[in-house]
């Protein structure tokens, strides 16, 4: 296999670290100088510290040169997995940021994707908890079957799919640890290296990772307040050879709050069905709208995904995946390389979430709440000019937003975290490496509206100071 400019970089300067003649602690040289050294240009060694960095050798922030943490104490060499080649593509150090901000202590928290606090039933589980402890205590903290638990498929199906108007069979439902796990689970399985997946773009970026990791080629399709532009899929189909499948979030998408029009809802499922070319829709943020996802259209070739962290919680770490029962036994015996099945005590927690009769008003209040955040956080943008959004018109927890400045996105972000603001730079969120370099994403639905208030201002005066 030919040797990429960046890998031979990579192998150079590991080899450096190997011999000792860097140290953990040290510096690498500047980029400029390790671009003049190797006769290669700057994004080479970019690319090369990412893949140092995805092989644990060195810590890298934006802006700096990288600090030397390798090489590793275990006695392997550490060899570069095709998961190392392609993580130094898919900025897997901005996944960690982004969880790490969830448990940040940081003022103005605008950078993961998180639902109110407030709307956390905390009484609700202690209740249910309690109530779990005075089970046969092997039925709750027990292994269980790597399909999910029956009753807990049931509750997904009967209180939560349905209020979605979709009622699939019990055998077409896989419980899964969050919508994440089924997204690489079915990446594993239908893409191999140099295969095209299509998704939206700007699209979430945990999705790109997922798809780089496993060496997808990613082609996006741009998006407008319509959502995706399906008219262009049909070109991007034959460009890319045949793609695996197609990735769209209808509902709310993250970042842009954008949802698919009607129209073009039907002409993606038309497309679908005449390529034979699957969708994977993405329906975690399905509960702020009235219709019903994709997957419920009868014939439909659409696997579905959704989750409970939006509405419930992150950290419960339930969603389903439904498909036709033979991609759920391929799927199932995938799961079980990994985790063998999910949480036997959080299904059961989202199962007494689910049975207590509560999940339309839980709904609503969501949809209220979320709803005037957003108006709230449009309003402070409209007084600044530095900060343009994607659409105003968007649902869910996040605006994405252009700066109207030169000062690169990362950089910011990253001056921000010194002055307790918080936010995600847009560029993961491409399908192309720069496509959003100036942009940003804040995520307004885990802050109340005064922190909405001031943390924007401060973010304006940021970007101003900067511009
Ligand atoms: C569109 C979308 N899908 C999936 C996820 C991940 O959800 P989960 O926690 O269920 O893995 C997120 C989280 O931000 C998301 O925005």
């Amino acid at each position: 296999m030919e040797v990429k400019a960046y890998e031979r970089v990579a192998d150079k300067i590991r080899q450096v670290i190997e011999e000792g003649s860097i140290n953990p602690g040290d510096i690498l040289p500047s980029e400029r100088q390790t671009a003049e050294r190797y006769g290669v240009s700057r994004s080479t060694v970019r690319r090369a510290w990412r893949d140092l960095e995805s092989m644990g050798y060195i810590v890298w922030a934006d802006q700096s040169s990288p600090t030397v943490v390798g090489p590793s104490a275990w006695p392997h060499k550490v060899e570069r997995s095709s998961m190392g080649r392609v993580s130094s593509t898919s900025q897997p150090g901005f996944l960690s940021d982004l969880m790490q901000a969830a448990v940040s202590p940081a003022r103005y928290n605008f950078e993961i994707g998180m639902p109110d606090p407030d709307l956390l039933p905390v009484a609700d589980f202690q209740r249910i908890m309690h109530e779990l402890f005075s089970y046969p205590s092997r039925d709750v903290f027990g292994y269980s079957p790597t399909t999910g638990l029956t009753r807990v498929r049931q509750a997904l199906r009967e209180e939560y799919l349905a209020r979605r108007q979709f009622e699939p069979g019990m055998d077409q439902i896989l419980v899964t640890a969050g919508s994440l796990q089924g997204l690489d689970l079915l990446t594993r399985l239908w893409v191999k290296p140099g295969d095209v997946v299509i998704t939206e773009n700007p699209t979430f970026a945990g999705a790109l990772h997922v798809f780089r990791a496993h060496g997808a080629q990613i082609v996006g399709i741009p998006i407008d307040a319509e959502g995706m532009q399906v008219d262009l899929l049909e070109t991007a189909a034959r460009r890319g050879h045949r793609p695996k499948f197609v990735y769209v979030q209808p509902i709310a998408q993250n970042p842009t709050g954008v949802s698919l029009s009607p129209v073009r809802r039907r002409l993606l499922l038309e497309w679908a069905n005449h390529s034979g070319i699957p969708i994977i829709e993405d329906d975690a943020y399905g509960f702020l709208a009235d219709h019903p996802p994709l997957a419920a259209t009868p014939g439909a070739m659409v696997v579905y995904l959704n989750t409970l962290s939006k509405i419930l919680s992150p950290g419960i770490r339930v969603g389903c995946l439904v498909a036709p029962p033979d991609l759920i036994r391929q799927l199932v015996s995938l799961k079980q390389l990994s985790d063998l099945h999910t949480s036997t005590l959080s299904q059961l927690v989202a199962e007494g979430w689910l049975r207590m009769g509560d999940v339309d008003t839980h709904i609503s209040r969501a949809r209220a709440i979320y709803a005037s955040r957003l108006k709230t956080a449009l309003k402070v943008l409209e007084t600044t000019r530095v900060l343009t959004p994607f659409t105003k018109a968007g649902l869910g927890f996040y605006l994405f937003t252009r700066l109207e400045t030169d000062a690169s996105a990362n950089y910011l972000h990253q001056e921000g975290s010194h002055q307790d603001l918080l936010f995600a730079p847009g560029e993961p969120f491409g399908a192309g490496p720069s496509d959003f370099r100036q942009w940003i994403r804040i995520a307004v639905g885990a802050q109340p509206t005064a922190q909405i208030e001031t943390g924007l201002r401060r973010l304006a005066r940021l970007v101003e100071h900067h511009t």
